[in-house]
């Protein structure tokens, strides 16, 4: 370890790390366009330029390797000056569209401008003008005025995805963005593209011109298209008298689960939050209260031979309380999942499209198979935990336990109960990565969880945390419950 000197003060860090690092590391605020964590240094935009004692120019921190006494000011007046001049070569032919800008809130040019620029423009000759709203494909626009020529996306489709389907063409003050020739955005991660673009050069064809980031509210939460548990932000909001609605998943940052990316499918697979089952409770195939269907379903258990299907991407804690159902009513349970060839792949998606395989299979749940089909025969009632691979040959007492619609509506009763946006939870992912997601602080609950309802079937009243510390020891490695919430928690496979 070294010691640095950044504005007087003293830094201990690693030796021969990037300065720029460094510094975001300890929340210096540096600007910068074409340095991003998982890309690395590019050298191009000079915003991050600062001044070194000793050192006759400001140098880029982006290229700068520290080392024991290194002095280092971000906020002397001439780096100030410097920071201010760069930016404005920057805004020399930027269309300044900011109020119809999707990215406004969240633009790292606008932020810049206001800490460093606050000047009227001094453009006396006429601006560049280029392309706007071009469709690059992959529900991606391009407004190539409001591009700073960071390179970032350009070095996401060479360095991550390898599909090198974005370039840089033209010279000097005429280079543009635009798709190799021949070539459209196709690659399946690329809207990642348009969080790593500093400005709103990139934008979300599905997302454009919807809101104003100001007015929506980020959750932490996880992605449940596949078994990756890809880190994300839930965006939502509430509209004037009506209900929650998300708008975008966005990638979170989780170096053990998915680094800073998401896949397309996962990111876009938001709608089926906002298409959740109403807020209603079936009893032979009548709307009915919840507390008729509860008594409705214990009077079941008691009196019938029960089996137990479960989906496998309900939370552990869900199917935990499962297990403790299947042991007071001695039934057993059985899971399904979908394995799809063509979606997995080596960077983050699993062909797995259940999200929490892992925990169904530590709980010794059952595989469906022939046993399943063959012990249907001796029961008189089903138990569907929101699986979609359920069937019913014949006509058999089923109580179902759905966030969406369902396959058998007419001939079950329901319990409809929240969908994981609404709700808090952990995941275990298909390399044993346990993970938390939350629920917002700001959505009321229009429908109950399943954790409500099964401890009501229970007569317990177990929390998330109580049911999770109860097999804490047997299943989970002793990992505190704390720690998950706060970080992923490896349990290893
Ligand atoms: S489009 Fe965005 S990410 Fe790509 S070079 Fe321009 S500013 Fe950078
Ligand atoms: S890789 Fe899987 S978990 Fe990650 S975003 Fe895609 S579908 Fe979701
Ligand atoms: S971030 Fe250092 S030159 Fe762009």
């Amino acid at each position: 370890m070294v010691t640095i000197y950044v504005n007087n003060k003293p830094i201990i860090c690693k030796d021969k790390e990037l300065l720029i690092k460094v510094l975001k590391e300890n929340d210096i605020f540096i600007p910068h366009f074409c340095y991003h964590e998982s890309l690395g240094a590019d050298g191009n935009c000079r915003m991050c330029l600062v001044e070194i004692e000793g050192s006759k120019r400001p140098q880029i921190a982006c290229d700068t390797f520290v080392y024991d006494g290194l002095r280092v000011h971000t906020k002397s007046e001439s780096i100030l000056e410097t920071n201010k001049d760069i930016l404005e070569l920057e805004l020399l032919s930027h269309p300044v569209d900011c109020p119809t800008c999707d990215q406004a809130g969240e633009c790292s040019l606008q932020n810049y401008y206001m800490e460093y620029g606050l000047y009227d423009s001094r453009v006396s000759v006429a601006k560049n003008k280029k392309d706007k709203a071009l469709d690059l494909g992959s529900n991606i626009m391009l407004d190539q005025e409001r591009c700073v020529l960071c390179m970032r996306c350009v070095r996401f489709c060479s360095d991550i995805t390898k599909t090198d389907e974005l370039v840089v063409m033209g010279r000097g003050n005429d280079s543009y963005i635009t798709t190799t020739p021949f070539m459209r955005l196709s690659n399946p991660y690329a809207m990642n593209v348009i969080d790593l673009c500093p400005v709103g050069a990139l934008t979300s064809k599905d997302f454009r011109f919807k809101q104003r980031v100001w007015f929506l509210d980020s959750t932490q939460s996880i992605c449940h298209a596949c078994s990756k548990n890809c880190s994300i932000f839930i965006d939502h909001n509430a509209q004037k008298n009506q209900n929650d609605h998300v708008h975008r998943f966005r990638p979170r940052v989780n170096t053990m689960v998915n680094g800073h990316f998401i896949c397309d499918e996962g990111r876009l697979s938001y709608k089926k939050a906002n298409e959740t089952r109403k807020n209603d409770f079936i009893m032979k195939s009548r709307i009915s209260t919840y507390e008729s269907i509860l008594k409705h379903t214990k009077k079941l258990l008691q009196s019938e031979n029960a089996i137990a299907l479960v989906s496998a991407s309900l939370s552990v804690e869900q199917m935990l309380l499962v297990k403790e159902l299947s042991e007071m009513y001695l039934f057993d349970v059985y899971y399904d999942y979908k394995e799809d060839e063509k979606f997995g792949d080596d960077f983050l998606k699993s062909s797995i499209k259940e999200s929490n395989l892992y925990t169904a299979k530590l709980l010794d749940f059952k595989l469906v198979d022939k046993p399943y089909e063959e012990s249907l025969i001796s029961k008189s009632l089903i138990l569907n935990f929101n699986s979609e691979f359920i069937s019913k040959p014949r006509p058999i007492e089923m109580i179902e336990f759905l966030t969406h619609e369902g396959k058998f509506e007419r001939s079950s009763s329901i319990f409809t109960y929240e969908y994981f946006h609404n709700d808090m939870g952990l995941l275990i992912n298909s390399d044993g990565v346990i993970s938390s997601y939350k629920k917002s602080s700001k959505v009321k609950s229009e429908k109950f969880t399943l954790l409500k309802i099964l401890n009501d079937l229970l007569d317990e009243s177990y929390t998330n945390e109580s049911i999770y510390e109860k097999y804490k020891e047997l299943f989970f490695k002793n990992i505190p419950y704390s720690k998950i919430m706060k970080q992923s928690q490896r349990l290893g496979l």
